[in-house]
């Protein structure tokens, strides 16, 4: 078996005798790592005027890091215009604040081909390419342009919106197109891949039809086949389950919950991006105290949300207006004792993250739309089996689809986040624990290296056995019904995909949409 080769935007090169990072895709591909070997390529995070036009190399446990500098030009029109300015809202569904501009799109083009230029040289024959998230969409495209025949799978980790969404994207289209040089696109839920099915459908012209295969499905476009399917991504639940445990002795923790006086806690924690519904949130909290007097002086909320691309305009209004309802919470509420809301605007180490969610008896985690949101999943892991808090979880978070017995809210809703935060602090054990109980039975069916072998499994050809029941609580989602073009060369019939199964079934007769 070939190497594994990993694309990603940024790649956490670890120091030297430093173990690798502790949570995300660095967890995640562990095991695939130590089985195959492999090579993890990306920018380096460094941008400066005149960058050198070199690859940097590092090997660390066994694998080998490949890193490039961004000059400040593509950095401000990659990263922080076309992916941020553009991607970022446009899959989050946030059409008002998309904001695009050719130069910034063309920027965007320019750097994937730069990656494609750099990485062919390192790869070798049998490798198995795995690239990551919305900043890289062309890359498959680029290198295919340039002679790679790799096998090439595409992660998405983001929402995936329909068409009726995407299309608002000046060249839409061609971005869209850019993902069947894939072998495989996964995206994290049902949801997403009903964007999928439907931007692939309507934004290539093709004409999409169920494959009638009970598990595994292909478009087929000039010769090549890509595979679309929904991979919900997982955490690594029993090892932060006992971080979390041995975190709430430390003397941090401890410190931290002498402070609450006996108080109920909720916390919420991410970076600080418009997505996270923060503002919503805060709202909501303030409707418990309006509307649930007895609340007040009895619980306290804990916000943390680490600074994130500051230098993007849409998230430079957000730290101020998130200051200013948290102050006004405090003043319409505070006791010269007690202060309602406490906002920490950094990030927190993990392992005092993990000793906080265990202190808390709710985990408030409402974003206005979120590809999975592993939040929701580590407070849930986080929490003593025995007296577990509850999750407040937005039904636009994908973790939603895994996780019914949260109570789920609709995070526009700030009087629906009140009566639910109210539901939550006044829930009695029984209920507590049957709802936690379930939730983390299924986070730990589902583990975070099952999901990478499960997409690398699916990418190379074979399918894994753990994957079905990552979607044992998805059932109840609507599944994708695709559309059919009508034009003069296919007949308009629509069709629906068959579901359940970890690749959506799908097989395609093309047309080329006249343009
Ligand atoms: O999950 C989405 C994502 O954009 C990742 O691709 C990225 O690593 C993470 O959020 C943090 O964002 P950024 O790299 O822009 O700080």
């Amino acid at each position: 078996m070939g190497r594994l080769v990993i694309v990603s935007n940024r790649v956490p090169v670890p120091k030297r005798g430093e173990t690798p990072a502790a949570g995300g895709l660095a967890v995640a591909l562990k095991d695939a790592f130590s089985s195959r070997g492999g090579l993890w390529f990306g920018w380096s995070g460094t941008a400066s005027p005149e960058p050198a036009d070199l690859v940097r190399h590092a090997r660390r446990g066994g694998v080998d890091y490949a890193v490039i500098d961004l000059s400040q030009e593509a950095y401000d029109g990659f990263y922080a215009g076309y992916a941020n300015s553009a991607l970022w809202p446009m899959f989050h569904f946030r059409l008002g604040l998309l904001s695009y501009d050719r130069g910034q799109a063309r920027c965007y083009k320019l750097v994937n081909q730069r990656y494609a230029e750099k990485l062919l040289p390192l790869l070798r024959p049998d490798d198995t390419i795995w690239v990551h998230d919305y900043q890289m969409i062309p890359l498959g495209a680029e290198l295919r342009a340039r002679g790679s025949k790799h096998r090439i799978g595409y992660f998405h980790h983001i929402p995936f919106p329909p068409w009726a969404v995407f299309s608002a994207m000046p060249g839409g289209e061609e971005l869209i197109s850019n993902l069947l040089a894939y072998d495989l696109v996964g995206v994290q839920t049902q949801r997403d891949l009903t964007g999928l099915v439907d931007c692939m459908a309507q934004g290539t012209g093709m004409k999409v039809r169920p494959s009638g295969q009970q598990a595994g499905g292909e478009i087929r476009f000039r010769g090549r086949r890509t595979r679309l399917g929904s991979f919900p991504i997982a955490i690594a639940t029993e090892e932060f389950a006992a971080v979390a445990e041995q975190s709430v002795a430390s003397r941090e923790v401890r410190r931290f919950v002498e402070s609450l006086a006996g108080r109920s806690l909720v916390i919420g924690a991410e970076r600080l991006d418009y997505t996270k519904g923060l503002p919503e949130r805060l709202r909501g909290f303030g409707a418990l105290l309006e509307n649930f007097p007895e609340h007040r002086n009895n619980v306290t909320y804990l916000q943390i949300a680490a600074r994130s691309r500051e230098d993007v305009e849409s998230y430079k209004d957000l730290k101020r207006e998130i200051e200013t309802l948290a102050g006004r919470i405090n003043g319409d509420y505070s006791e010269a004792d007690w202060t309602p809301v406490r906002y920490v605007g950094r990030t927190q180490p993990r392992d005092m993250l993990a000793g906080y969610y265990r202190r808390a008896q709710v985990g408030l985690v409402t974003p206005l739309r979120d590809g999975m949101n592993l939040v929701a999943k580590e407070y849930v892991a986080a929490q003593d089996p025995s007296n577990p808090g509850v999750l407040v979880l937005s039904r636009f978070a994908g973790a939603a689809e895994g996780m019914p017995e949260a109570l789920l809210v609709n995070p526009l809703d700030a009087e629906g986040i009140g009566e639910a935060l109210h539901a939550a602090l006044v829930m009695p054990m029984e209920e507590r624990r049957e709802r936690h109980g379930a939730m983390y039975r299924r986070l730990c069916e589902n583990s975070v290296t099952g999901w990478a072998r499960s997409f690398l499994e699916t990418l190379e050809g074979q399918e894994t056995a753990e994957a079905p029941s990552s979607r044992a609580a998805a059932l109840s989602m609507p599944q994708p019904r695709l559309m059919a073009r009508s034009d003069s060369t296919s007949s308009a019939s629509a069709s629906a995909v068959s579901t359940g199964s970890q690749v959506a079934a799908i097989s395609t007769a093309f047309a080329r949409r006249p343009r």
